[in-house]
């Protein structure tokens, strides 16, 4: 079987990019799920910020455990999504105008759970809720899984992608390396260069509004 993953980052993924003509202007939605890396993604929100992207950031409960939702506030300036009862605008309790105004979602880490509940169209939290009302057909939606090695290669993890894929997920990554379980192997989220080069790619394929 093919990776699903092969051929879903960017070529020069990795390279240095001038983010601002690619993201300025843009709703970007950055969902946080459980896991070490969720402090890698506070980088990324800093540097979408800083481009003059409009970000808006969501947080699984699990998420909240290893990043404070302050921070993503901070950084983006905006109030952080971490409930689906905590409304932020009293016009919209599905979260159905905030998915329609989005140029690109980028999910930073997600997770192996994460990637389940995608794949079998779970909405029982907030990131999952938000996401069920993306039209994937006009907003990329990246997914950056990131887990242990083992989780990586468990058969339901590989399914789950292959379901993914055929839905209209793309990924961004994983990469190979160490990880904060101390093995080294497959899983490892991409780093915010890259995440940041596959926003501004997926940014840069939408007609500006
Ligand atoms: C210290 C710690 C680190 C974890 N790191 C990861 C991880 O990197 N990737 C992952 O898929 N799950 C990881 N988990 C497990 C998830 O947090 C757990 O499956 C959780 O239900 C994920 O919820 P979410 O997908 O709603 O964020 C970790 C758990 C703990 C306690």
């Amino acid at each position: 079987m093919t990776d699903p993953l092969a051929s879903s980052a960017p070529a020069s993924a990795a390279e240095n990019v001038s983010l601002r003509p690619h993201v300025e202007g843009r709703e970007v939605l950055v969902c946080v799920c459980g896991g070490i890396a969720a402090y890698k993604t506070a980088t990324v929100v800093s540097r979408l910020a800083q481009a003059g992207a409009r970000v808006t950031v969501a947080m699984t409960p699990a998420a909240t455990r290893f990043v404070a939702p302050l921070t993503f506030q901070a950084l983006s300036a905006r109030p952080v999504h971490v409930s689906p009862w905590d409304h932020h605008d009293a016009m919209d309790p599905q979260h159905i105008a905030l998915a329609n105004r989005l140029d690109t979602v980028l999910v930073a880490p997600c997770t192996m759970d994460c990637l389940a509940r995608l794949a079998t169209g779970r909405a029982d939290d907030v990131v999952s809720l938000i996401l069920s009302a993306v039209d994937r057909t006009k907003t990329p939606v990246l997914l950056a899984p990131a887990m242990n090695v083992v989780m990586w290669n468990q058969p339901a993890t590989r399914r789950n992608l292959t379901t993914l894929e055929a839905d209209g997920f793309r990924f961004v990554g994983p990469g190979s390396g160490w990880q904060a379980c101390r093995e080294v192997g497959e899983g490892r989220m991409s780093e915010p260069e890259e995440l940041l080069a596959a926003v501004a790619h997926a940014c840069g394929g939408r007609p500006r509004r």
